[in-house]
């Protein structure tokens, strides 16, 4: 069961319990094949155990009154690895929803997926509609799925609607702000993260959150997802307290 956090802040509000003002974590959930190779099981068995480690972090983060956590499910290269793998993943997606739905519905988080809806199969489509539906009102922490989802695609997508508008004379082009173009994002009402971590030792974006993450800071860890537990995740958020953010400005004191 997940537990309420201590501190609840309403939608809007800054989570003021989090060091550093910490509101939103994005999670690159990485090493689940490396996992399992390790152990001599299948790269599905690593994912089987890379969503106990989700759920896992759900609750450690409702617990601590993380306001926003976006997760990387699945990605839209993902389509590239084997059918049976993509098979698994899709099958996974079901079950987590069908399975800890409610559980989240209890805890009062609200489920946003972003990414690219139209080319998943209509009962998955359907399904993430219903898990949003469902917990629309909530008001703890907003769990974000990124699902069939990257950066450039995203982007692609606003882009396209932006020019859509400038074609039917609603916008000029002059008058295009970075701000419009976070409006036409799937993140779009979200903050930016402030945090994203990666497992398994890779250094990289992999089309995550790259319009968002301009400011984000970034932490790295060794250990595979499946392993990632809230001792590690403790640790990224540690480690993200002593970091000094100065969002293209100066340092405090220097002012
Ligand atoms: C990357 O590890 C992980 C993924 C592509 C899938 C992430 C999925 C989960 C954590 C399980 C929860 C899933 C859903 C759909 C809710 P990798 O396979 O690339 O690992 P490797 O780099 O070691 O091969």
């Amino acid at each position: 069961m997940i537990a309420k956090p201590d501190v609840v802040t309403e939608p809007g509000q800054k989570a003021t319990c989090l060091p550093g003002g910490l509101r939103h974590v994005g999670v690159i959930m990485d090493g689940n094949g490396r996992w399992a190779q390790a152990r001599g099981l299948s790269r599905t068995e690593g994912h089987r155990h890379g969503l106990d480690s989700l759920r896992r972090m759900i609750r450690h983060s409702v617990a601590i009154g993380l306001r926003f956590v976006t997760v990387y499910s699945f990605s839209s290269e993902n389509w590239n690895r084997p059918e049976t793998e993509v098979s698994f993943l899709m099958a996974l997606l079901r079950r987590f929803v069908q399975r800890d739905l409610s559980e989240i519905h209890q805890a009062n988080v609200k489920i946003r997926v972003i990414g690219d809806r139209e080319t998943l199969e209509p009962g998955i489509r359907q399904l993430l509609v219903d898990a949003e539906e469902l917990t629309r009102d909530n008001t703890g922490m907003t769990l974000v799925v990124a699902f069939n989802y990257g950066s450039r695609d995203e982007i692609t997508r606003a882009v396209r609607t932006l020019a859509k508008k400038v074609e039917a004379g609603q916008i000029n082009p002059v008058d295009i702000t970075g701000d419009m173009i976070g409006e036409e994002l799937d993140t779009a009402g979200i903050p930016d993260p402030d945090l994203i971590i990666r497992t398994s030792g890779e250094m990289r974006l992999s089309n995550f959150l790259m319009w968002q993450a301009a400011y984000s800071e970034f932490y790295f860890c060794q250990c595979h997802w499946p392993d990632f537990d809230e001792v590690e995740f403790d640790r990224a958020l540690a480690d993200y307290a002593g970091r000094e953010r100065r969002f293209g400005g100066l340092k405090a004191k220097a002012l």
